[in-house]
């Protein structure tokens, strides 16, 4: 009996040092200031509550699919990404002409001052995207030329520049010059702004690069819907020199695929249609140097002012006939600086000039208007 007494005192004695530790270890995560019974219950918010509350003024206003954004896109999702994307696939490159009766349906004006135009979804998004722009304070880009018609690209190849490049390369025979003209414009029927999908931001030069736009642009753009259409070092499958300004709407999951896949629409397209990618063989380019005896006669020609100084930008700089050919592409030479601190936007106008119309074709553009 009294051993039993004694083995039950010990499981008591056990028992409350356990209570103890347990209580002592819920006092820690508690709060060490936790008052003592006998004073009244200590109601100071604890400081890991206050941190829980704390705004973030970086954090993102808005989420969908993964995707974060700094303004409410709800409204433009159904934009953004399209119930049926392959309405926006539409591929337009030299061996896939879209032809000269291809206008696409839903035009509308970027916005009420501005008449370039795009398709009505791809317009939204990109509403959307430079609301986002806004947001993030990247002001140093306009939405420039947009929807081409096949008579305006057909002015712009011809008109503009061929003839552009004859002045520079008189030597040159009309095929030869095409072959330059074809490494940056596409010729009247294939052009990606004609899908009516497409635009460039300006600056419409490699100068692009510099801008918060284009930083902008090259990591969020997919978000949006958009992407790269000609990619550096992807010439052979676009057909065309890297242009970093020109941006092509797809819709939000084929975009975030080219993106996440560092790939070109081409590429997209034969993945889908399990085709081989097409290539465009590379082209020998004619001599810039004139001969010997064509430069003697062109050099006692040119001496005219307006013919050595044929390209005037917005900006009043000229190109000229004296720069060596070696040292400026043909996408340099043949584009124009547009400096702005414009805030980024689908309602700001940049040239008036630009958004010439089918009726203005008969005539060249002016030499403010140059865009590829
Ligand atoms: N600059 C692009 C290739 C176009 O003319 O459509
Ligand atoms: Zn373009």
């Amino acid at each position: 009996m009294r051993t039993f007494a004694l083995i039950l005192s010990i499981i008591t004695l056990l028992s409350l040092f356990a209570c103890t530790k347990k209580n002592d270890n819920s006092r820690v995560t508690t709060s060490e200031t936790t008052a003592p019974d006998t004073t009244a219950p200590d109601t100071t918010v604890p400081e890991q509550t206050t941190e829980a509350v704390t705004t973030d003024p970086n954090a993102p206003i808005y989420e969908d699919g993964g995707f974060t954004y700094k303004i409410d896109v709800k409204n433009y999702l159904q934009y953004i990404c399209p119930s049926d994307p392959t309405e926006y696939l539409v591929i337009a490159n030299r061996k896939h002409p879209l032809g000269s009766n291809y206008v696409p349906k839903n035009l509308v004006n970027i916005s009420s001052t501005n008449s370039r135009q795009l398709v009505y979804t791809a317009k939204m998004a990109l509403e959307a995207m430079c609301l986002e722009m806004q947001a993030l304070k990247v002001y140093d880009t306009n939405a420039q030329s947009a929807y081409r018609s096949y008579s305006y690209q057909k002015n712009l190849y011809y008109n503009k520049y061929m003839e552009r490049e004859r002045e520079k390369y008189p030597h040159l025979s009309d095929a030869e010059l095409m072959i330059i003209v074809d490494t940056y414009s596409a010729r009247p029927g294939t052009s990606d702004h004609q899908t009516g999908l497409t635009l460039d931001f300006s600056p419409i030069n490699s100068s692009f690069v510099n801008t918060k736009a284009f930083t902008y642009l090259t990591k969020n753009a997919h978000k949006f819907g958009f992407i790269l259409r000609y990619p550096k070092g992807k010439e052979n499958i676009t057909g065309y020199k890297y242009e970093p300004w020109h941006w092509r709407f797809v819709g939000r999951d084929v975009a975030t695929y080219i993106y996440e896949h560092g790939i070109t629409l081409e590429e997209y397209m034969a993945e889908v249609n399990d085709t081989a990618i097409e290539t465009f063989p590379e082209v020998e380019m004619p001599s810039l140097t004139p001969p010997e005896t064509t430069k003697k006669e062109t050099t006692s020609a040119e001496t005219t002012p307006e013919e050595t100084t044929p390209i005037e930008t917005t900006a009043g700089e000229t190109t000229s006939e004296t720069t060596p050919p070696e040292e400026t592409t043909p996408e340099e030479t043949t584009t124009e600086e547009i400096t702005t601190t414009e805030a980024v936007t689908t309602t700001e106008e940049v040239t008036t000039a630009e958004a010439t119309t089918e009726a203005e074709t008969t005539s060249p553009p002016s030499t403010s208007e140059i865009e590829k």
